[in-house]
């Protein structure tokens, strides 16, 4: 069977000013179905720029990313939004939460962008409870602490039972409470409904919950004993 991700050649350079970084020096992976990968690296070795380019939200420069048979680089900028709506559930570190609206309507927001399918309403209340986030939904992004903001973010990002998660260091300013309740979450979604998650971390403990580890190092995939970083734990 095909891979649900399937990364080749991947580069992409940024360009500040006369300074170059590339960013991605030719990254190439493939994500089966319903597998929950970690990516762990030291910073800037490039995991968010893999995160953006995953999921359609910039375009590479060289070299291929297939997601679930789409080419990213061959769908129109209309077809790569939809495929993003309706595929992929986004989690950030920053949590980009609408300061405006309350818990509800933070996470409603994902079901009213994608606009597809039927509202389930017993699974928004299950994960919203798995989340400890019932009695927060009136709550304003102001009003809650920054790891129920971060279920908030996680809880929109599942809401639409994505075929994919894409977590962008999701448990980076938690406490390990905070953490703990967001992995299992994450772990849980993608044994029952067969999600396929990819998660960037640059925690151990929480990279072990996937299946298993992707090593990132200057824009490039690199074997475990060649991570400095992890060498250490
Ligand atoms: N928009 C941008 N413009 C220019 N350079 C960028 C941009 N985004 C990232 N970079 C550079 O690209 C490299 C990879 O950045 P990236 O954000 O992907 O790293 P990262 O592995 O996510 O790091 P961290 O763990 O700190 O989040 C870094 O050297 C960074 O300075
Ligand atoms: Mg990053």
């Amino acid at each position: 069977m095909a891979a649900f991700i399937e990364a080749k050649d991947v580069r992409k350079t940024y360009h500040v000013g006369k300074i170059e970084v590339q960013a991605l020096q030719g990254i190439s992976f493939s994500v089966q179905k319903g597998e929950f990968v970690s990516v762990v690296g030291p910073s800037g070795s490039g995991k968010s720029t893999l995160f953006y380019l995953l999921g359609g939200l910039t375009r590479a420069d060289g070299g291929s990313v297939v997601l679930d048979g789409d080419d990213l680089a061959k769908l129109s900028d209309a077809e790569r939004t939809r495929m993003r709506k309706r595929k992929i559930g986004f989690v950030f570190q920053k949590f980009n939460l609408l300061p405006t609206l309350d818990a509800r309507s933070n996470i409603m927001i994902a079901r009213e962008i994608a606009g597809n399918g039927n509202f389930d309403a017993a699974y928004f209340d299950r994960i919203t409870e798995l989340l400890g986030l019932s009695k927060r939904l009136a709550h304003r992004p102001s009003e809650l602490s920054g790891g129920e903001q971060q279920r908030v973010a996680l809880a929109r990002a599942l809401v639409n039972k994505p075929a994919v998660v894409l977590a962008d260091e999701p448990t980076g300013n938690l406490d390990s409470k905070n953490s703990d309740i967001v992995l299992q979450m994450l772990r849980r979604s993608n044994q029952e409904l067969g999600q396929t998650v990819l998660m960037i971390t640059h925690n151990p403990e929480a990279a072990s919950f996937g299946d298993r580890i992707i090593h990132m190092r200057d824009g490039q995939i690199v074997r475990p004993e060649e991570d400095p970083q992890w060498k250490a734990h």
